[in-house]
């Protein structure tokens, strides 16, 4: 099963790029869907907004389409309160005023504002029921809305929805008893909750005893246990560093006291994993999110012995969640998330003889669609070994993960029959005797390695704004190096939004790392490790000359990250 995740894919509407991406997942074997975290008010932006009756007919449109694969498909209604923006831009709702996580002021909310909400609430789970779908589910986790009411960190109010516990679990009982008596007594009703990960946040005690007393009286059907909220995202999603299952041990003193259907995640990318987490009786499912994001197909491939053949998620979230804070989620090795409907691998028509120059992501994507589609495709590596900048990146402290998908990209060229030729630099003699039809220079950027050794003292520079140089200042630290960090903007500021950065960060300051702020500065005895990368387009002129059709994709045009690189490799494997 899937948990929620928000896309923006339809823009605040169920539209038909959004019901081909989910209808993607239930082609490919998935058993049970949570769409994103619906808006059921005007109060909370929401990246799907449910406020009116028009939703009908978009999920009848969309059950229309998942129902054949017997998928099953739940709603998840929230409020995101203080972690989200009302549609007219104000200060947004919560339990009490204060300060969101960025510093904005927040809007306490009164008491016919909340009546307001929970009626609203009642009413899109209607339109959920009317629409066809099979469930919803109320959004109570995260450090939104419900869970800042029940938090005695974000509910300092004074009146009925505010000081001891059965205050603030008013708004919770009022929105459950709303909905419950809207969908009736038969349709799915559910939960999502989590401890906070934050000191004198809600624990994963509070969870437990909210779930026992929502269970004793009826009201829900199943438990969904989470973890993280807005002042710990990076927990929500856990990136690379967490380990597979990372959620559990806070997730089962929840599970433990329900008797109904619960629900766990965190980084599970088999099924083998969940299988696990089933024997040992944590859980009675185990959501496979990001996993599914990255391979539409997994089920089916495992169910028919194809393990080796589903890309794996890296965690790196430069894709979703990044993805989502940029407007839209995509996927750093699943090009075609949210384009199902138009990134189609089609048969080439004539096949024709491909050569890759370079086999770093970019080089390896272009290979392995061209090669997909039918193309004879060889590719040229320099390098003894394939891989290119994102093996030079699986070897930063943390990030193996990354090495991965570099092996199931090595795995799909050998599947796909492309001939790879390593220690086998690109020259225009060489490319001369393959006699393509097209070539591809994929030959990525010079600089932003990791150094050959470790100076006593250290300052990085980053010029590049990715993860390079924070790995490589905890590189340096973990051999032997006095580390500092410079930047000339932000640091890591092109990928500060994934909740990828900020453990970092918290990591190297609390390891002694010196981080400067405010411009580059480098004092007189540290060795200045900078970080910068420029196309490696020495080639270039020579391979023009030759007259052939040629493409450059990734880091050689302009050096970015890995999903640039992919997403480029992607998109000139289905163009040539
Ligand atoms: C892009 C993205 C958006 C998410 N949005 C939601 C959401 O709307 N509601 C929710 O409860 N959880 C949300 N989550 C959290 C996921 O449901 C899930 O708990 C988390 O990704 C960990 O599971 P995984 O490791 O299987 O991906 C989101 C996660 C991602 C990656």
């Amino acid at each position: 099963m899937r948990t929620a995740h928000g896309t923006n894919i339809g823009a605040g509407r169920v539209n038909d790029d959004l019901i081909a991406y989910h209808e993607a997942r239930a082609r490919g074997g998935v058993g049970l869907t949570m769409l994103e975290a619906a808006s059921v008010h005007w109060s909370d932006t929401g990246t799907l907004r449910i406020h009116d009756e028009a939703a009908v007919g978009d999920y009848q449109h969309l059950m229309d389409r998942l129902r054949p694969y017997g998928m099953r498909v739940f709603q998840q209604l929230g409020h995101l309160g203080l972690g989200g923006v009302p549609m007219d831009g104000s200060p947004p709702w919560s339990a009490s005023a204060g300060r969101t996580p960025l510093g904005a002021p927040v809007h306490a909310m009164t008491v016919d504002e909340i009546a307001e909400v929970t009626d609203a609430w009642g009413r899109a789970a209607g339109y959920c029921r009317a629409g066809g779908l099979d469930g919803v589910e109320i959004h109570m986790a995260h450090g939104f809305l419900l869970q800042e009411f029940l938090s005695a960190r974000t509910n300092q109010r004074t009146d009925q929805y505010g000081g001891n516990w059965d205050n603030r679990m008013r708004f919770i009982w009022e929105v459950l008893r709303r909905v419950r008596a809207e969908v009736g007594p038969e349709f799915v009703v559910g939960i999502r909750t989590g401890a906070e990960a934050v000191d004198d946040g809600l624990s994963e005690q509070d969870c437990a005893e909210m779930v026992r007393e929502l269970e004793a009286a009826g009201l829900i059907d199943y438990v969904n246990v989470s973890y993280g909220s807005v002042w710990a995202s990076h927990k929500i999603m856990g990136g690379m560093i967490e380990p597979a299952g990372y959620e559990l041990p806070t997730s089962e003193v929840v599970t433990k006291v329900s008797h109904l259907p619960t629900i766990v995640t965190g980084r599970f990318r088999t099924l083998e994993e969940i299988d696990d987490v089933i024997d040992r009786g944590i859980a009675d499912l185990v959501g496979m999110t990001r996993a599914h994001i990255a391979d539409a197909d997994l089920v089916n491939k495992t169910i028919e012995g194809r393990v080796d053949e589903i890309r794996p998620c890296i965690a790196a979230n430069d894709g979703c969640i990044g993805g989502l804070h940029r407007g839209r989620m995509t996927c750093a090795v699943n090009p075609a998330v949210g384009f199902e409907r138009t990134h189609r691998e089609e048969p080439a028509d004539p096949p024709r003889h491909i050569v890759v120059i370079g086999g770093g992501p970019a080089g390896m994507e272009a290979a392995r669609v061209a090669a997909a589609r039918g193309h004879r495709v060889t590719l040229l590596e320099a390098a003894a070994s394939l891989g290119g900048a994102m093996a030079v990146g699986a070897r930063l402290p943390h990030r193996s993960l990354i090495a991965d998908f570099v092996a199931w990209q090595i795995r799909e060229l050998e599947r796909l029959g492309v001939d790879v030729r390593l220690r086998t630099p690109g020259t225009a003699a060489s490319i001369g005797d393959h006699d393509p039809d097209a070539v591809i220079v994929a030959t990525g950027a010079i600089g932003g390695t990791i150094p050959t050794e470790a100076p006593a003292r250290a300052v990085v520079v980053d010029r590049h704004g990715g993860y390079e140089a924070l790995g490589i200042a905890e590189w340096l630290l973990d051999h032997g190096s006095e580390v500092a960090i410079t930047a000339a903007g932000d640091l890591g500021e092109r990928v500060m939004l994934d909740g990828i950065v900020r453990p970092t960060l918290a990591r190297l300051t609390e390891r002694g790392v010196e981080i400067r702020r405010g411009g580059e500065q480098v004092m007189s005895d540290e060795t200045v490790i900078a970080i910068e990368k420029r196309p490696n387009d020495d080639l270039i002129g020579a391979i023009a000359a030759l007259g052939v059709e040629l493409h450059m994709v990734g880091d050689v045009t302009t050096p970015a990250g890995h999903l640039d690189a992919i997403h480029a490799g992607n998109s000139v494997g289905r163009l040539v």
